[in-house]
């Protein structure tokens, strides 16, 4: 015999696979109610999916229950997470230990906690971040 608790569990399994249909076109989220398929697989804040850092970080929105499993949204690691808002490491208006990524073109990490290619942000005597990105 089905138990009342295992009855309910299918229910809520059917309505799930109705409702969470794989994203057709890569957009995901709220509005339409997509998830993403499995090569693309975070849903990102703005309703995007993909896999970088960008679209996976739980610190920049990613929608866990639009991405394709629930682990698909990750926390940040400390000088490895590619930043996706441009700030970067843990001084000034970095918070989460970003690392600058070079897809933006943005390298050096400053004191201040942001990405930027100025000697303001490379110079080691300005107090470039090294950790966190490039410094010169
Ligand atoms: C994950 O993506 C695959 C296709 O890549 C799809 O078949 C599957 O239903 C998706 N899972 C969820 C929870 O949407
Ligand atoms: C910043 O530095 C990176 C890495 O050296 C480089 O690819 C990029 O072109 C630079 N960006 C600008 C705006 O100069």
């Amino acid at each position: 015999m089905f138990s009342v608790k295992s009855t309910l569990a299918i229910a809520l399994l059917a309505a799930t696979a109705v409702w969470a249909d794989v994203s057709p076109d890569e957009t995901c989220g709220d509005e339409n109610g997509y998830t993403c398929p499995g090569e693309i697989k975070c849903c990102s804040v703005n309703g995007f999916c993909g896999s970088t850092d960008a679209y996976c970080l739980t610190t920049a929105g990613c929608q866990g229950e639009f991405s394709n499993s629930t682990a698909a949204c990750t926390k940040p690691v400390d000088g490895v997470s590619i930043s996706p808002d441009g700030t970067c490491g843990t001084e000034g208006a970095g918070e989460y230990g970003y690392r600058c990524g070079t897809e933006d073109g943005n390298s050096c990490c400053s004191t201040a906690g942001f990405c930027g290619n100025t000697t303001a942000h490379c110079s080691t005597a300005d107090g470039c971040q090294s950790a966190y990105g490039k410094c010169n």
